[in-house]
């Protein structure tokens, strides 16, 4: 039978034996039915070179199997004990100033370094060897969390690897000059030899150095990902493999990363004190749905209340554990995971919530673990199946790249803008996917593309395709700027884009905040159609309208008059351009316009604040300001 899983990370070892019989007892009670063991559990795994010491997980294994818990088994990977780097400091990693980074913490680890690369390999295969066939055994979890603390190494073992990278995609320095643009500045190279990575530097760094750095980086750790999945693979072809996202993590292209696990499976930890968080939880869930090809997957680590890594640490508020899960689960999550079963007493996390507070079982956590438990317990019906998304939004590791590089026409926050036009699909309840660019839109009624500021052919080829076979899209500022060496085509901004919008943009004017104490960020009046009334925030330009109407026109300042919203009709088929970021009512209003020439209607009983979802039959009413959720049909248990 398939069940949600319930349950969370299991770290026995840094507690005594005793214990681990107590938590058997209570994770029977809380119906918890899936731990992930061993993610920090290298150097007890290993404490010298070569000598595993398993026996301490043997018992944790078959303890947790006689009581019916199943394992998510780590490859224990992640924090490579201190014996390794006192060996071979030349694995630990360097930041882009020179600063090598120690032991004492976790990730230190260089992911271009052989050291690191053929120890995290021997362990991996003796870890498979040992707890391949255990009954207890569900699910590989490979490392943790790819990149959350170092995502991109400096040093000179990387900087080799990354002029192998170069090599393999440029073939020759000639063309890597080119695409790099290096006749600027004087920086022509002679050789691949002179190539560094973009380490601290005088000024403004190569900005196609920059990007391929970002894309080698993302490699290299999907390379790490890679080379555990193929000794997995070997030596377990039947157990699934996963390895846990980060939702909108900048430095990992998820979209390259998604086809080498089995299972989707995410960790979120919105702040309880931001009244954004139930809109930023659902859009990272909807990217994990989206990078699943539109099936479930794994909340893998949440935490109960309060975590410990911000300046104030808000608890959850009473019902919020039970209210955020449930949107994850009607959001197609299959399992509802935390960071950590029992909470640490001693090390950095002590004061991170656990299922098992500090202050013990007579709490109000425990008794919500308990209650969530069995609620999830009776909503099994809904595992397998996950709910579909009308409209798309396009999600580019590239652009986000570009946008927030140095140097640019203003700094743009990628995932703000992908926010700012997710939010008003989320105040109406409606789910969206996230697109690769490129990708086949044609299942959609409706696509948004904020600022994908880098454009390949194909990228342009696929939204064009989409309007002309009747689709609806929204392309917003600082789209097709650059093609993928980052360099601009002369003749108005948009590229190719141009024929599909309509329209051409001449010059830049983003809306530049004096520097001064309390000085309110400038905005632009905005006039017509739909947005009377709303402001221009952040950007506005001189847009040219070739073959498209000007819906609604800036009206105030030098661009007063300029065009801020087009569109062009193609058959069937609509393409608009916004020039601009409107604030909330703005947004919202067109947003309202999109959908109902799309024909879609907002859920029964949705507005901003409730959510009203449906999986599998049953409809989730999520009241986020009360903590509140109605499920109907209820859980039946
Ligand atoms: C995650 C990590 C966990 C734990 C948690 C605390 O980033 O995977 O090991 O540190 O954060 O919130
Ligand atoms: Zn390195």
């Amino acid at each position: 039978m398939s069940r949600i899983r319930y349950g969370g990370d299991y770290n026995p070892e840094q507690w005594p034996e005793e214990v681990w019989a107590e938590d058997r007892v209570l994770m029977r009670r809380a119906g918890v039915n899936l731990v992930t063991v061993g993610v920090f559990s290298w150097a007890e795994l290993e404490p010298r070179e070569g000598e595993y010491e398993f026996a301490w997980l043997d018992r944790v294994l078959d303890g947790l199997h006689e009581a019916g818990v199943r394992v998510d088994l780590a490859t224990a990977t992640a924090s490579p004990p201190p014996w390794l780097s006192a060996r071979h400091p030349e694995m630990l990693p360097v930041t882009a100033e020179g600063v090598r980074l120690h032991p004492g913490s976790r990730q230190q680890y260089c992911p271009s370094s052989p050291v690191y690369r053929e120890h995290a390999a021997r362990l991996v295969r003796a870890i498979a060897e040992r707890y391949g066939s255990h009954p207890a055994l569900e699910l590989w979890h490979v490392n943790n969390e790819y990149g959350c603390h170092v995502s991109h190494c400096y040093c000179d073992v990387s900087a080799e690897a990354f002029r192998r990278w170069l090599v393999r995609g440029y073939g020759t320095v000639e063309e890597l000059n080119r695409a790099w643009g290096t006749a600027f500045w004087s920086q022509r190279y002679g050789g691949f030899e002179e190539v560094w990575p973009p380490r601290a530097a005088p000024t403004f760094r190569n900005p196609t150095q920059l990007i391929d750095f970002d894309r080698f980086s993302s490699d290299e750790l999907l390379d790490l990902h890679r080379a555990e999945v193929a000794i997995l693979r070997e030596a377990t072809p039947d157990v699934p493999i996963t390895t846990n996202f980060m939702g909108f993590f900048k430095p990992t292209d998820y979209w390259r990363w998604a086809e080498h696990v089995d299972l989707v499976s995410n960790d979120s930890y919105p702040d309880p004190a931001d009244p954004r968080s139930p809109a930023l939880s659902a859009m990272s869930q909807d990217l994990m749905r989206s990078l699943a090809g539109g099936r479930p997957w794994l909340l893998m680590e949440q935490a109960s209340s309060a975590v410990n890594w911000r300046a104030v640490n808000a608890p959850k508020r009473p019902g919020q554990m039970r209210a955020w899960s449930l949107q994850a689960v009607a959001r197609g999550a299959d399992g509802i995971l935390f960071f950590q079963w029992r909470q640490s007493v001693a090390g950095a996390e002590k004061f991170h919530s656990g299922l098992v507070p500090h202050a013990g079982t007579d709490t109000r956590v425990w008794r919500e673990v308990e209650a969530l438990g069995a609620e999830l317990a009776g909503l099994s019906d809904v595992v397998g199946e996950a709910p579909r998304a009308r409209v798309a939004i396009v999600l580019d590791w590239d652009s986000w790249w570009a946008l927030e590089q140095e140097a640019t026409p203003a700094s743009l926050l990628y995932p703000n803008l992908l926010f700012a036009w997710y939010r008003p699909f989320f105040d109406r309840s409606l789910l969206v996917d996230f697109a690769r660019a490129g990708a086949d839109l044609s299942a959609y009624d409706l696509v948004v593309v904020p600022a994908m500021h880098v454009a390949s052919p194909a990228a342009i080829a696929a939204l064009d395709a989409y309007v002309r076979q009747g689709g609806r899209l929204l392309v917003t500022f600082q789209t097709a700027i650059l093609d993928p060496d980052l360099h601009v085509q002369p003749g108005g901004y948009l590229g190719a884009l141009r024929e599909t919008l309509g329209v051409r943009v001449e010059e830049f004017a983003p809306l530049a905040a004096p520097e001064l104490p309390g000085a309110e960020p400038p905005v632009v009046a905005l006039a017509g159609s739909g947005l009377d009334g709303s402001t221009a925030t952040q950007w506005t330009e001189y847009v040219h309208v070739a073959d498209a109407e000007a819906v609604a026109m800036f009206a105030e300042g030098d661009v007063a008059g300029w065009p801020a919203l087009t569109r062009r009709t193609l058959g069937e088929g609509k393409a608009w351009y916004v020039a601009t970021l409107p604030d909330e009512a703005g947004r919202d209003a067109l947003v309202a316009t999109l959908l109902a020439e799309a024909g879609i209607e907002v859920a029964r009983g949705a507005r901003p604040g409730r959510e009203v979802l449906e999986r599998a039959g049953r409809r989730f009413a999520i009241d986020h300001a009360a903590c509140t959720v109605e499920v109907e049909p209820a859980s039946r248990r």
